[in-house]
């Protein structure tokens, strides 16, 4: 069941979801050469409380930290460690989930750290811009294989393929809600899309080929196959009266002095 949220509720969402956007920045600016993921991982929580925030990664089926953060072959759900340590010329993926007063907001970007390769940077820069594409689609009346479609043909058509086994996904009252919003699809398929559905929209897109595994030591650390470098960015949308309402943001990121 898709459960669909009313103005003040958006209003709500987008509240939590700027939160992410502060957090994202917030914790973006300490990214650099030499320091730990954990590290990271603490500058996050302490800004999700700090703003009246609770970080729900932290807890959510056993994860066990405020941020998933993953490095190079990491797709997505990195587990924060003391043992792993930025390097230049990688590239980090800052996922965050918060609740604010109840309702959720979800976003993730991929940060270089410090000089990357132009490979790294087309790999981050086509990411990106499936993600926009894919928010381009979120309007009532399409269906949420066109947004699958839109974010699969960009990255494909740049060499790149799409991750098949994580999906984005319904939030809001919940992390995780109806529906499922793969990176792959059919345009014209699957649910359709009506005023007022929030959803996670979240390529993870590999350099190399589809494949991954999932780490047997901890359940959690999603990796490419291939070693390649995956990215993933991620916006919570609503589906507004007239067209995408990204109630996430990159402003503080992407706007920072
Ligand atoms: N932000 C992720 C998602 O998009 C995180 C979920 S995994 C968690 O679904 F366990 F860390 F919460
Ligand atoms: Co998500």
């Amino acid at each position: 069941m898709i459960q669909l949220k009313t103005k003040e509720e958006i209003e709500l969402i987008r509240k939590s979801a700027r939160l992410v956007g502060m957090t994202l920045a917030e914790v973006g600016r300490h990214v650099r050469p030499g320091i730990t993921t954990a590290y990271l991982d603490h500058i996050g929580e302490q800004f999700i409380r700090d703003n009246g925030g609770v970080p729900l990664c932290k807890g959510y089926e056993g994860f066990p930290a405020a941020l998933c953060i993953s490095v190079n072959d990491v797709v997505v759900h990195g587990i924060p460690s003391e043992n792993v340590f930025l390097n230049e010329g990688d590239i980090v993926s800052l996922d965050c989930v918060i609740g604010l007063n109840g309702y959720v907001g979800d976003s993730a970007y991929t940060f270089a750290v410090g000089e990357v390769s132009p490979e790294k940077q087309r790999l981050m820069k086509v990411t990106r811009e499936a993600l926009y594409l894919g928010l381009e689609r979120c309007r009532q009346g399409n269906r949420v294989g066109d947004i699958s479609h839109a974010v699969q043909m960009h990255c494909e058509k740049n060499g790149y393929s799409v991750v098949r086994e994580l999906c984005g996904h319904g939030v809001g009252f919940k992390m995780h809600e109806s529906p499922n919003v793969p990176n792959y699809g059919t345009p014209g398929t699957g649910p359709l899309l009506k005023e007022g559905m929030v959803i996670a929209v979240e390529p993870m897109v590999n350099a190399g080929s589809k494949n991954v595994k999932f780490s047997k030591e901890d359940g959690w650390t999603c990796r490419t196959k291939d070693g390649k470098p995956a990215a993933h960015f991620e916006h919570t949308v609503a589906i507004g009266p007239n067209g995408p309402d990204i109630l996430s943001t990159f402003d503080y990121i992407e706007k920072a002095s």
